[in-house]
């Protein structure tokens, strides 16, 4: 008997985006097996070719069917013969459409990717395990009143009391449901007064979290901490493009940005996961992408939109298995002595041992 029904809208976007996605739901599939999980799949058609084909880059269709579902996979948009933002700017709308105003961005470094991380032990130290929340509808991103002209152009960055007390405080939650010591707030508040009134903002709502250690930086210095002490950083809470800008950062120090994961998430409501990474259209069609973000997205549906830890951690667990048998390029070893011993592995290669670890654990 199948008790627990999901309707999963599946946005599988351009480039490499299908390929990665088509993993993800192959681990759902497994779970929908051995589970009393059972995932409805909707098609949810946007991106750069949806543009090019109906004229625009999220048909209302796909954005109803999205809001109308249990949780979305979301693989990525964007084509190089389109302008830039034009297959992108569906994400924004999804993002601000559906208020999904946190975004989740877990950064781990597996024991077996130490050495595709770029930093010399001293800095590794114990490991790399921090998440990144990021505000996801307003600043810089929200584009709100734009102004273009010939010889100038204005963008406005918009902040709201609303917007920054509700991600500031999901931010000292969620540092105090995994039980870490130490918040972080990343700003430009020595120049920016939208920072001065978000700093002004996590230092009142700290008070309520005296257990939590707080700390505050500038961006331009947190971008430099995250390679000095990223073992160190636990949870991090930042407006919406600085946290663009250093969820890429510290993509790379865990060994491949194709290795990251996120959720765009309104608690409680739809939310939406998709791998940090865009469409790569240099790779698309190759068979190459990692899908290891998409495979973890996932996991992160599992657990916040399902409150389903147990089958997260399995899917995890076979991940980690899978990384010490083989890989994509992206995260094989360059010349290490174990390179002979790991397999190269295509997309769907990666996600076919990572479904047969996952189908194992199941069976116990
Ligand atoms: C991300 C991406 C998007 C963003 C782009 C594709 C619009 O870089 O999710 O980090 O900037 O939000
Ligand atoms: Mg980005």
């Amino acid at each position: 008997m199948k008790n627990i029904k999901k309707k999963i809208a599946i946005a599988r976007g351009d480039g490499i985006g299908p390929e990665v996605v088509a993993e993800g739901i192959k681990i759902m599939k497994i779970l929908e097996n051995f589970s009393d999980y059972h995932f409805e799949f909707i098609e949810t058609p946007l991106g750069g070719q949806v543009l090019k084909d109906t004229g625009t880059n999220l048909p209302q269709k796909s954005f109803d069917q999205m809001k109308n579902s249990d949780a979305i996979l979301f693989g990525a948009v964007g084509l190089p013969d389109l302008p830039l933002g034009a297959a992108e700017s569906a994400i924004s709308k999804i993002r601000q459409g559906l208020d999904l105003y946190v975004n989740l961005r877990p950064i781990k470094l597996y024991d077996s990717l130490r050495d595709k991380c770029p930093l010399k032990e001293e800095y590794i130290q114990n490991g790399i395990n921090m998440t990144i929340i990021r505000e996801n509808t307003e600043g810089l991103y929200a584009k709100i009143g734009a102004e273009v002209s010939k010889d100038s152009v204005i963008n406005k960055m918009i902040y709201t009391r609303k917007s920054v007390e509700r991600i500031i405080k999901f931010g000292f939650e969620y540092a105090e449901k995994k039980g870490h010591s130490e918040i972080i707030s990343v700003d430009k508040a020595n120049l920016l007064e939208c920072s001065q009134f978000w700093r002004n903002i996590f230092q009142d709502i700290g008070k309520n979290y005296k257990n939590i250690k707080q700390k505050n930086f500038f961006i331009d210095s947190f971008c430099q901490w995250l390679i000095r002490e990223p073992y160190s950083v636990q949870t991090v809470v930042t407006e919406n493009m600085f946290g663009d800008i250093i969820s890429d950062e510290a993509a790379y120090l865990i060994g491949s940005l194709g290795m990251a994961a996120s959720g765009n998430i309104c608690p409680g409501k739809v939310s939406m996961y998709e791998p940090i990474h865009g469409s790569a259209p240099d790779i698309a069609g190759k068979g190459i992408a990692n899908p290891i973000g998409t495979i973890l997205s996932v996991k992160l549906m599992m657990e916040e939109s399902f409150g389903d830890k147990i089958y997260g951690n399995l899917i995890e667990k076979a991940i980690e298995l899978s990384l010490e048998l083989g890989r994509t390029i992206d995260i094989l070893p360059k010349n290490d002595l174990r390179k002979g011993k790991l397999k190269t592995l295509t997309t769907n290669g990666m996600g076919d041992l990572i479904s047969q670890h996952f189908q194992t654990f199941l069976k116990k």
